[in-house]
């Protein structure tokens, strides 16, 4: 059989598209004001990217790269162990370790990539536990590896003793987690993976790809929400979200950053992070230390948002976070939801197979401190029409509805030196405000 065949056979349109338009890889251009976007000539509220905490159009970070590509050129044209090497590299790592509270740190031109590095650690023969729903790269650092992979349900990790257990001695032990999941907003069961771990000395790495500069005190992200970063290896991050740029960075003991810098396939036989985008990092990275009241305003955000759809009759799930999952549960709903958004002048994501399970489809969101009040009342209003146009919420709003438990820090660690009670699956820790139901008046 030819390869190409089925390319020929995919109808992208029937596949993804709304009113024969595909509804993805659309152009979307930044608009004068913040908070919005340009699509087909028209200005409409960026409700669909993960700048959580505002910074892609800061000045700061557009200054920075301005500075970089002056001094340093738009690319390195070699390989960080050949020529590729240059100082704001270094700066970044050393930037990226201390933020972390590690003692090294390596950086990779992505995300992806930095988890695919992940692959010069593991080898066949090792055992790797991760969660159902970790990223792409995540899976795919462990498929390259060769090593078993053996997934679990969020919070059901525990379940995977036996596997840690009658792994033989020679065994390495790994247990591999996003910190943040991406499409439901919710947070892995850290306490309890790190409890496992500990009983079969498997080493933690937590993915803070979502989480970084938006939770924990300072920012850290998930461990740090924990109050476990003691406890975890190794933690991988992007510079895509939160930090406006693109990048990633992988952090640990010294030993270990070295061996994956010289050793890991991706980042040896790869060139070097682009001087622009590792400066924009950088600011970036800086801001997030200097400004933790931007840190609190995203959450604050994020609770108005989310209560603002269940008021609506909108599910927004188990999230915690300001990754709001719009349930809708079949493809063409979802669709057809995200593009009524669309004409009511908010840009969000329709997240279908292979995204999601087929019956699980959702509308993701997000909002930023960029946004104004009023770019945030018009969302909701969009969403309330679009909703109730294409059948997703009743056309009257339901008379309670439980408020969203935002993961905000508190002052003391969740669990002390041992871990101790696990939350339930997708819930944020215990010390979160108690639930009420709210009255509609
Ligand atoms: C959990 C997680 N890890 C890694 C990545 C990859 O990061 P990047 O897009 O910066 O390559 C993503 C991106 O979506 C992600 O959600």
């Amino acid at each position: 059989m030819d390869i190409f065949d089925q390319c020929r056979e995919f109808d992208f349109i029937r596949a993804y598209g709304v009113d024969g338009v595909p509804a993805y890889f659309r152009p979307v251009q930044p608009a004068d004001r913040p908070g919005e976007v340009e699509i087909d000539g028209r200005s409409v509220v960026m409700a669909g990217s993960n700048d959580y905490l505002g910074l892609a159009q800061d000045p700061r970070l557009t200054e920075a790269v301005v500075r970089a590509v002056r001094r340093l050129g738009s690319g390195c044209s070699g390989s960080r162990p050949l020529s590729g090497t240059r100082d704001l590299h270094e700066q970044l790592e050393h930037a990226c370790a201390a933020f972390l509270g590690r003692e090294a740190a390596v950086i990779a031109p992505s995300g992806f990539q930095t988890n695919l590095m992940l692959a010069g650690l593991l080898g066949r023969g090792d055992v790797v536990l991760g969660d159902r729903q970790n990223h792409a790269s995540l899976v795919d650092a462990v498929r390259l590896s060769g090593a078993r992979y053996h997934r679990y349900r969020r919070g059901g990790v525990d379940q995977m003793e036996q596997l840690l257990a009658e792994a033989g001695p020679n065994a390495g032990k790994v247990i591999v987690t996003d910190g943040l999941f991406s499409m439901e907003g919710d947070l892995c069961d850290l306490p309890g993976i790190v409890a496992l771990a500990r009983r079969h000395r498997a080493r933690v790495v937590v993915d803070c790809a979502h989480d970084l500069g938006v939770l924990g005190a300072s920012g850290q992200g998930v461990p740090e929400h924990f109050g476990l970063e003691d406890q975890v290896d190794l933690v991988t991050a992007t510079f895509s979200k939160s930090l406006g740029s693109i990048g990633g960075v992988l952090a640990g003991p010294a030993q270990v950053i070295d061996f994956v810098k010289y050793t890991a396939r991706a980042s040896v036989f790869t060139a070097a992070m682009a001087p622009p985008a590792a400066a924009a990092a950088l600011a970036a990275l800086e801001i997030v230390q200097a400004e933790p009241a931007r840190r609190a305003h995203a959450l604050d955000v994020a609770e108005r948002m989310h209560n603002g759809l269940r008021a609506l009759g909108f599910d927004t799930g188990h999230s915690v976070s300001p990754i709001i999952p719009v349930t809708v549960g079949d493809r063409e709903t979802c669709l057809l939801l995200w593009q009524r958004l669309l004409d009511g002048g908010v840009y969000a994501n329709p997240i279908v197979a292979p995204g999601r399970p087929a019956g699980e489809e959702i509308i993701r969101a997000s909002f930023t401190p960029a946004h104004t009040d009023a770019q945030l009342d018009r969302a909701l209003e969009a969403f309330a029409t679009a909703g109730r146009a294409a059948g997703v919420i009743p056309r009257t709003p339901p008379a309670s509805w439980t408020p969203v438990r935002i993961a905000r820090p508190t002052a003391g660690p969740d669990t002390g030196p041992e871990p101790g009670p696990r939350p339930s699956a997708g819930i944020a820790p215990q010390r979160q405000a108690p639930v009420a139901t709210v009255p509609i008046r």
